[in-house]
């Protein structure tokens, strides 16, 4: 018996709940056993417990709820390392007071994700989508000097709500379109955890500026120079030409953008939501688009993805993609792999590098009859 009173075992056993690559799953293979979900079922709550009531680590994804019922089945459970910056899906408090250790994937998706946020910004100004709908339906007869009329992204505003690194690493790509560039930060409170290391900052090829803090009510130096400048929400809101919404989903930020905000946006003007689901308020935000204000939106998350607003699905002046923000090659591997080091480390009894509740690790369980 291992000192937490369950069975000690030769390799501890790890759950993986999605599809990942096959030489990265090969790898975990080679220091544990390991329970995959290589052919990406959607397993149900009690599949899952069946698999992780006995494991000792699990790696999962933002599409999946680790919850406190969950985790209260758990009896050996060391670590939750997730695949995702956001964390909104795991309850930290739950795996706190368990002794759980829970990671996350900061940083190696900052450029992915700010390059993606620029793809869904000048799709729904210049109506590409929509356009190439019409284009492949045969509609196309002739020159129009009035088709598809887009908004003008070169010199326009762009604010951003939630300004942490990959809203930096977006208002750094603003520069080439000469944008004035805003931002609206609720608290000047730190963002939940950042790795440190030099080999993260140098992966950080936009070369956002290496500072881990959301500024308080501060412009923000970008890097190649210009600025950030703070705005009160209400300006954000009514000035911004373009609004990229970066905030982490929490009851604090259920729907932040409800009716009453987007009735505050530029007749015209494009929301883009590369956060969360659950910011916006779906059902507000059809009918505002009905409206005209804003005039278009991008969005790679959802409010109840993957299941998507029927009023979403009708209109035009919407571009969605489904929450694949980070879905580079290079920031999806980098992300597993350092989902899977936070699980070695916390297995091997280290302190993960990217530990999301700090506060457990003094009463973290230790893994049953091992070195940790
Ligand atoms: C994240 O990391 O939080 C993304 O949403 C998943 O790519």
């Amino acid at each position: 018996m291992g000192t937490s009173g369950v069975e000690a075992r030769d390799r501890a056993r790890v759950v993986v709940t999605r599809r990942i690559f096959a030489d990265l799953l090969e790898r975990l293979r080679h220091d544990y056993e390991v329970l995959d979900n290589q052919d990406d079922a959607n397993w149900s709550t009690e599949e899952l417990l069946a698999r992780m009531a006995d494991a000792d680590g699990v790696l999962t994804d933002p599409g999946r709820q680790i919850d406190a019922q969950l985790l209260s089945g758990c009896v050996r459970l060391c670590v939750v390392s997730n695949i995702a910056v956001g964390f909104n899906n795991l309850d930290l408090a739950a795996c706190t007071r368990a002794g759980i250790l829970a990671t996350n994937t900061p940083d190696v998706l900052n450029d992915a994700t700010a390059d993606h946020a620029w793809a869904l910004l000048l799709a729904a100004a210049r109506r590409v989508v929509e356009s190439d709908r019409w284009t492949r339906a045969g509609h196309w007869e002739r020159f129009a000097l009035d088709a598809f009329l887009g908004a003008d992204v070169f010199g326009a505003t762009l604010g951003i709500l939630g300004m942490g690194r990959i809203g930096r690493a977006i208002a750094r790509r603003a520069q080439g379109f000469a944008m004035r560039v805003i931002y609206h930060n609720r608290s000047p409170a730190p963002i939940a955890n950042v790795l440190a290391d030099a080999a993260v900052r140098a992966g950080d090829r936009g070369g956002t500026v290496p500072d881990d803090c959301v500024q308080g009510q501060a412009d923000v130096a970008l890097a190649g120079g210009g600025q950030a400048q703070w705005v009160e929400r209400a300006e954000l809101l009514s000035s911004a030409d373009f609004l990229v919404l970066l905030v982490p989903y929490s009851a604090a930020t259920h729907h932040l953008i409800g009716a009453a905000e987007l009735a505050q946006m530029k007749p015209g003007s494009v929301l883009i939501n590369i956060a969360r689901g659950g910011v916006v308020d779906d059902g507000a935000l059809v009918d505002a688009l009905r409206a005209g204000r804003p005039g278009a939106a991008g969005l790679d998350v959802m409010e109840h993805e993957p299941q998507i607003h029927p009023g979403l699905l009708a209109l035009d002046n919407v571009v969605l993609t489904p929450h694949i923000g980070s879905a580079t090659l290079t920031a999806r591997r980098a992300m597993v792999r350092l989902a899977i080091e936070n699980l070695d480390q916390a297995l091997r009894g280290q302190r993960p590098r990217a530990l999301l509740n700090g506060e457990a690790w003094a009463s973290r369980r230790r893994i049953a009859g091992g070195a940790a």
